[in-house]
């Protein structure tokens, strides 16, 4: 067998499929447009759409070599040989074109005749019941029947998730040889072991699984297949574990370099390199398709993987940041066929180093904690770290719960998960309680157990703002009550509601609430359990009671700044994708009736330019008047139609979808306009970072822009009063002035020093003579040392026999202190140093240097008079101990 490189495999992989007839594909991005996964974890998921028959694919035969992320056995990864978070799959696509018949053979002769395998060491696996495939292998390739093993759904049926695509599969296995194997008597094809590796999996797609695992035929036969590439390698290398391929050496000795470890010595130590060659391909390639580090979704498995990778590398004993350095050979390794690791190499850089400084600052702290925390568990026999020390570890010290768990089993600790959630759901409890400022003491429990006693609470406030409705329940002070009398602050469930709970960003409406004799003003709607909605507000008139009739009235205008300030919240969203990248991504929303923040992921701030040209974007839109259409669908049609979701949301099967019309289409449940044309102008008012490659975008539309843009005017105008001219000239005219106070500033500074010269030409007399040397003491309020030391040279030239001991009193009372002797005072004995040193000391400061020059302080100038009352006593006997 020839000896190849990843790269060459590669290649001769693709090419062989070409050769079959398909479309070779650049590898899709690492984030799949596909709400019910993370990453890519196959091949396949970019032509998930094909393989269901939602979409009509360009070709029927397609190939490529994808990137996949994989993360459910990170624990594992540097552990066996076969390991990765991040991987390259090889594989092959037929929607509908070519099946079993054509595939088994094809995959043979690519192993045996391109890729040279022995065909003596290849077995092959079936679905149970597959005879057509254990057919196929027998007859046409011509593998003995001992060769073809038939496994069950664990080993022989592939599905991307519980839902969605899958058929039964076979798979191809290659024996790597006795010395690989676990020694068990019933070690065979099917063992977990090393010895039977399975190279390359072949699935026969031909249906459809639902919620409720049924199985439905799809419209096609299809075939998806997929070869780990670092896998293929390790076996035409003849590597023993993958790490050991072309596709990681660099990696892992440039890793090994960094850490000072020896490759093959220590088996931890290997295991730690492995680990982070492992992650930091993984995590430049998330990076590389827009991931940030963040607390949820992709952005939290990235966060954890770069935080254990630096915790690693320092239980390798490395303290400073190196996970930047292992990029250049990164790119080596696998650059030129990603080109996206060369183009977004800063970007890249930078977010993994900003991140890498974050955890390492509280890295230390948070593990002192953890361990003595441990200690403790032991002292006391204890086997379980309690959830709010895990909660406290990743709340302020960044520990992902994964990385405490890892960090307390080496210790044969477990972590209490449950605990850790419970702390984590009062930390959002108390957040949200914080961010509406109401002294509620209500606990969740009413809440909940008001949700199952009572109906859902139906929402007609997408169609209108006032209905009928009847008083289903009352809470004053987290009780359930049968009525309420004026002045009384409480909380009503309607029959039947038009006021918008509090979700997605949207903020509750107000409004007003009135039964026979009785207002009830609603300054609050929440959302405080599924189902529920609850008006929170005060009883104004009369009384209300249980079971009243009521007409519940939202305020209409109110209502209508909320959906335009929504609407516009949309069209930024799409704009902000349109101008900055495919990776502009929702991180958070508020939508109130006077203004809009749109939190998202960019590892720039946005410049001025880009701003402006979303601004233009999203008026255009609202210029065009476009109709803004709101539709419930099946979530599977929604995602055919492109609409945006959020990852980390979790929805049901129905979804509403509002779209503007040619322009953006989004999962959501807010209100929106009817036509782009009510939300008049939208004006980006700021643009700020929050935090890592998080952006923070606030806007104001509707009635808000007005008085803004009046505000702005006013403010310009008043400045040109100010400043004279006109609106264009303003600009230069405040150039000018500041340049022209920079000028001012330079020359006060100067005066000073001279007005500070001319004092010391009247009132400087030295203060003490000895040996023919005079000293002269000299204090000064409010100069800088620059000052102190031209002063001291002004005071040497005019006194060239004399040694001058000059402090300068600063901020908080602290003392400077400057000593000089020129070179005469220092042939006849003086020592600026010896001088300093002595007179600091008596105000309980420091001070040193050489004879000629010196420098010293001390904290306060409480004793400086009466160190310089010793000052020329000091003097005399320094000099006299000279002679
Ligand atoms: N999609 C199949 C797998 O990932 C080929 O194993």
């Amino acid at each position: 067998m020839e000896r190849r490189s990843g790269k060459e495999l590669r290649e001769l992989f693709l090419k062989f499929f070409e050769e079959k007839g398909c479309k070779r594909y650049h590898s899709f991005s690492l984030v799949p447009d596909d709400p019910t996964l993370l990453f890519t974890i196959a091949g396949m998921v970019p032509f998930k759409p094909y393989f269901l028959g939602l979409k009509k694919p360009e070709v029927t035969r397609a190939t490529t070599a994808q990137k996949c992320v994989r993360t459910n056995d990170i624990e594992n990864v540097g552990h066996t040989a076969r390991h990765h978070t991040f991987f390259e799959m090889l594989g092959n696509f037929s929607f509908g074109d070519y099946f079993k018949e054509e595939i088994i053979p094809w995959a043979w002769e690519f192993l045996t005749e391109r890729v040279g395998l022995d065909p003596n060491r290849l077995y092959a696996t079936v679905y149970l019941d597959d005879d057509e495939a254990f057919d196929i292998w027998h007859e046409k390739v011509g593998l003995p029947k001992e060769r073809i093993f038939r496994l069950g759904e664990d080993d022989n049926f592939w599905a991307a998730g519980p839902v969605g695509p899958c058929g039964p599969c076979s798979e191809i296995i290659y024996d790597q040889g006795e010395e690989f194997s676990c020694g068990k008597p019933s070690c065979n094809v099917g063992c977990d072991c090393d010895r039977y590796l399975e190279i390359w999996n072949l699935v026969f797609m031909q249906y459809n699984r639902d919620k409720e695992g049924k199985l439905t035929p799809l419209p096609k036969k299809n075939i998806d297949t997929g070869m780990g590439l670092e896998r293929l390698a390790s076996v035409v290398q003849g590597a023993p574990n993958d790490f050991e391929t072309d596709l990681f050496r660099p990696i892992m000795e440039k890793a090994c370099e960094l850490v000072n470890v020896k490759y093959g010595e220590d088996p931890k130590k290997d295991m730690a390199v492995k680990i982070i060659s492992d992650h930091i391909r993984a995590s430049a390639f998330m990076i590389a398709d827009g991931v940030l580090p963040t607390n949820d979704g992709t952005g939290y498995v990235l966060r954890r993987l770069i935080r254990r990778s630096v915790r690693f590398g320092r239980l390798l004993g490395i303290e400073r940041p190196f996970l930047t350095e292992l990029l250049p050979v990164v790119r080596q390794s696998i650059g030129d066929e990603y080109h996206e690791l060369v183009e977004q190499a800063s970007a890249i850089e930078q977010v993994l180093s900003t991140e890498e400084e974050r955890f390492s600052r509280t890295l230390s702290q948070g593990s002192e904690l953890m361990y003595s925390e441990i200690e403790k568990l032991e002292a006391a026999g204890k086997k379980e770290l309690p959830g709010d020390v895990a909660f406290v570890l990743y709340d302020t010290f960044g520990f992902p719960l994964e990385l405490t768990e890892e960090m307390c089993e080496e210790r044969g600790i477990s972590v209490d998960e449950e605990g850790f959630e419970g702390a984590m759901e009062a930390q959002r409890e108390r957040a949200r309680a914080a961010s509406r400022q109401t002294s509620s003491v209500m606990s969740k429990s009413v809440y909940t157990e008001l949700a199952d006693r009572l109906a859902p609470s139906p929402f007609c406030g997408y169609e209108k703002t006032s209905c009928e409705a009847s008083v289903e329940a009352i809470i004053v002070d987290g009780a359930s009550v049968d009525s309420v009398a004026a002045g009384a602050e409480a909380e009503l469930v309607l029959s039947d509601t038009p006021f918008y709970g509090e979700k997605g960003g949207q903020v509750g409406d107000k409004g007003t609430i009135t039964a026979e004799g009785a207002t009830f003003e609603v300054e609050d709607t929440l959302y405080p359990a599924p189902d529920l909605i609850i008006h929170r507000g005060k009883v104004t008139s009369g009384a209300v009671k249980l079971g009243d009739v009521v007409d519940a009235c939202v305020d209409e205008k109110r209502r209508a700044e909320i959906r335009r300030h929504h609407t516009a919240t949309h069209l930024l969203h799409e704009a902000l994708t349109r101008v900055l990248g495919k990776h502009v991504r929702q991180a958070g929303s508020i939508v109130t009736p006077t203004f809009l923040r749109f939190d998202f992921n960019h590892f720039a701030p946005v410049t001025i330019d880009e701003l402006r040209e979303v601004e233009r974007i999203v008026y255009g839109q609202v210029l065009k008047n476009a109709p803004v259409v709101t539709t419930v669908m099946a979530l599977e049609d929604a995602k055919k139609s492109g609409a945006r979701a959020l990852f980390e949301e979790k929805y049901g099967d129905r979804v509403r979808v509002v779209s503007v019309q040619d322009f953006s289409t989004e999962l959501c449940g807010g209100t929106h306009v009817r036509n782009t044309g009510e939300i008049g102008l939208v004006k980006i008012v700021r643009e700020e970072g929050i935090g890592s490659g998080i952006r923070r975008i606030t806007a104001v539309a509707g009635s808000s822009s007005l008085p803004l843009f009046q505000s702005y005017g006013a403010a310009v105008a008043m400045a040109v009063t100010m400043f004279g001219g006109d609106v264009e000239s303003l600009q230069s005219k405040l150039e000018a002035m500041l340049d022209e106070k920079k000028v001012l500033e330079r020359k006060n500074r100067e005066l000073q020093v001279r007005a500070a010269m001319s004092d010391i030409e009247n009132s400087v007399r030295p203060c003490a003579s000895e040996g023919g040397v005079e000293l002269i003491i000299e204090k000064f309020d409010n100069v800088t040392p620059d000052l102190l030391r031209q002063i001291g040279d002004r005071i040497r030239q005019k006194y060239p026999h004399a040694v001058t001991l000059l402090a300068g009193v600063g901020e908080e009372k602290r003392v400077m202190l400057t000593a000089m002797a020129s070179p005469e005072t220092v042939k006849l004995g003086a020592n600026a140093g010896q001088l300093i040193k002595a007179v600091a000391a008596e105000m309980g400061g420091k001070g040193g240097g050489s004879p000629a020059l010196a420098q010293g302080g001390a904290q306060s100038s409480d004793k400086l008079d009466k160190a310089f009352a010793a000052a020329p006593a000091i003097f005399k006997e320094l000099m006299a101990k000279k002679k």
